[in-house]
């Protein structure tokens, strides 16, 4: 756990967030105990921008990755209080690919690491299942 939260607070130090600021890392880990790294990418037209779970995801996934145990995210604005537990649309990307009772999902605010599984922060989610 601790190697995979390091590996998102260094992807951190990667984020292109020249117009919200608030920098993003994030680490996900495959079943094999491959971990992708990912950073938020934003954008001057604001809605082509990326969250760092999502970018994390999407390189795993294109290159073939398909089977994921845990993600830690490290964002934090500088000097203010709290987690940032991954968005809405992060959630919904996660569910395709993991299981919600399983799949883990830490987050750092630099120092303190706080765990919830999927189902927890995307209850009754949405999924392969249903088109089944
Ligand atoms: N962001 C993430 O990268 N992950 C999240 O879970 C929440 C938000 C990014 C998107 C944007 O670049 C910046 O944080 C401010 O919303």
């Amino acid at each position: 756990m601790q190697a995979l939260v390091d590996a998102a607070i260094l992807a951190r130090e990667s984020a292109y967030a020249p117009y919200s600021g608030f920098k993003v890392g994030a680490a996900l880990l495959t079943s094999e105990g491959k971990i992708y790294t990912g950073c938020n990418i934003e954008n001057a037209a604001y809605s082509p921008s990326n969250c760092a779970e999502r970018t994390a995801f999407f390189k795993a996934v294109s290159e073939g990755e398909r089977d994921f145990a845990a993600v830690a995210v490290a964002g934090w604005a500088e000097g203010k209080e709290g987690f940032a537990w991954p968005c809405g649309v992060c959630r919904q990307v996660m569910m395709e690919f993991c299981r919600p009772e399983t799949f883990l999902i830490y987050v750092t605010d630099g120092s303190r690491v706080c765990e919830k599984p999927l189902a927890e922060l995307l209850p009754e989610g949405f999924g392969r299942g249903n088109l089944q």
